[in-house]
């Protein structure tokens, strides 16, 4: 996959994976991630698939309509990126913060709902449910922090709360955090995230 890594100061910090929304690449969320943790090393993936132009990291049927079996091959070809990435660039593959927003939360959501042990911890903004009807593998104490929208008309404030739910059913220990800017990350969903991940992680 297209990616851009960049080796931390701090080899015991996690290393941060980057998931962009629709229409973002690997670029976008790193000045975010320096937020978050600025000795991690930094691995920001680029979505594989393009709707009109836009990356993406699966093939969407409408707006909020997933294309089930693409998005179980992407999940798949993202793990196993996970794994490959850590062997050619020498991080820790048992030490990974997924961070992503939109599309790009969506995916790390489906990650946690296929493959066990495949994070050690999630800041999702404004995720949706991956997927409905499957059984999600333990994830016991596994920290997961939610940001979401009251008024989001992409992920529907019942939506949120089912994927509180089915995380938290799994075990996860969840954060929600909303906000009442509709589907924009804010700068203070960002701040609480960012608290919450040096509580969790520093
Ligand atoms: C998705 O397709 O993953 C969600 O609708 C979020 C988006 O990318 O707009």
């Amino acid at each position: 996959m297209i990616h851009l890594f960049e080796k931390g100061s701090d080899p015991s910090a996690p290393t941060l994976v980057l998931f962009h929304g629709t229409g973002g690449n690997e670029h976008q969320m790193v000045p975010l991630a320096k937020e978050f943790s600025p000795g991690s090393s930094v691995l920001s993936l680029r979505g594989n698939v393009l709707e009109n132009g836009m990356p993406r990291f699966f093939r969407r049927l409408a707006e909020g309509v997933f294309d089930e079996a693409d998005l179980i091959f992407r999940t798949q070809e993202v793990k196993d990126f996970l794994d490959q990435a850590a062997v050619e660039h020498g991080f820790d593959r048992d030490n990974l913060v997924a961070v992503g927003y939109s599309n790009g939360a969506n995916i790390i959501g489906s990650l946690l709902f296929h493959h066990e042990g495949v994070l050690k911890g999630a800041i999702l903004h404004h995720p949706m449910v991956p997927r409905r009807g499957v059984a999600i593998p333990e994830l016991k104490g596994l920290p997961v922090f939610i940001g979401a929208g009251t008024n989001d008309p992409i992920c529907p404030r019942p939506e949120t709360e089912e994927l509180t739910g089915l995380l938290s059913d799994a075990g996860a220990d969840v954060m929600l955090h909303w906000e009442s800017f509709g589907h924009q990350l804010t700068n203070s969903e960002i701040d609480t995230a960012v608290q919450w991940f040096r509580k969790n992680f520093a």
